[in-house]
């Protein structure tokens, strides 16, 4: 399965590290990142060739931004026959289990041919795509930001495809707002009988940071969770080397890269297995 991080809209998703920790955790190994012209040569910079997090990334512009869902379009070479799954840059996922939860979303598309979105209770359903469904997690509807939601349910930014995703994808028509909606691609695979959602239920953390008090908010969680506990959210290094896609000494030659700083303090703990 091939993964892309969708870093672009007008730049406000450039927690970057996020999402990339949140695709590796499902296994994924080949990435696209979608950006801004603007902001793509500096993703690039950041993150060289992925290598470093034993991972494969390229890189390719959004030229305007013309919807979510123009992911998969641009990234259609990218793409080629395989499946793929999507997460938007702003997007925070924590909780216990949540390995688990991406390799099963993964599976469901690999083996089954069935897409996995994620639902979340949220007190503010009017600013998301929102899904309704049964009490045995049947999706019985998908509507996009609105104006009387028929539940308190959202749907995550992250997404899970199986191979038609490209093809789904370019027979969409812009909507009202002239964008390639997520959801209409996601409305495609409802209608085709063919999406699965997951409840992300209590105690799991979501957290889209889209606008400036929730990235503030953002912060301050996981500044929480990581002064509490010593342990990061998201480390891509601790992650790739716990999944096995970097040996100890890769872990060990990037710490140094991160010189006397926090960051490499906490990953060279991490090799000598004292976190
Ligand atoms: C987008 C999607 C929406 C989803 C949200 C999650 O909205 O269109 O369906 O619930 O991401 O972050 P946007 O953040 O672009 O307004």
């Amino acid at each position: 399965m091939k993964g892309i991080i969708l870093a672009g809209g007008s730049g406000t998703r450039l927690l970057i590290y996020y999402p990339l920790s949140t695709l590796m955790l499902a296994g994924i190994d080949d990435i696209l990142i979608i950006s801004t012209p603007t902001d793509l040569p500096n993703f690039e910079k950041l993150l060289g060739d992925g290598s470093q997090y034993g991972v494969k990334l390229s890189y390719k512009e959004q030229p305007s931004p013309d919807g979510l869902a123009q992911a998969f379009i641009i990234g259609e070479d990218f793409i080629g026959d395989d499946c793929c799954a999507m997460i938007l840059g702003d997007n925070i996922f924590y909780g216990a289990g949540f390995g688990t939860i991406l390799l099963n979303a993964k599976r469901n598309a690999e083996e089954n041919g069935r897409a996995t979105v994620f639902g979340y209770r949220v007190d503010d359903p009017e600013r998301f795509g929102i899904v309704e469904f049964d009490e045995n997690e049947m999706v019985l509807s998908l509507e996009e930001k609105p104006r009387k939601p028929k539940s308190h349910f959202a749907v995550t930014g992250l997404y899970f495809y199986d191979k038609r995703c490209v093809e789904y994808a370019k027979s969409l028509n812009p909507s009202e707002r002239g964008e390639l909606e997520i959801t209409d691609l996601n409305k495609l695979y409802l209608e085709n009988d063919e999406l699965d959602v997951k409840l992300l239920g209590r105690g799991f953390a979501w957290l889209d940071t889209g606008t400036m008090e929730s990235l503030i908010d953002a912060a301050d969680f996981v500044r929480t969770i990581q002064s509490q506990q010593g342990i990061r959210i998201s480390a891509p290094e601790e992650i790739a080397f716990r999944i096995g896609m970097i040996d100890k000494d890769k872990l060990m030659e990037s710490a140094k890269k991160y010189g006397k700083s926090d960051y490499g303090k906490y990953l060279k703990k991490v090799a000598k297995g004292e976190i």
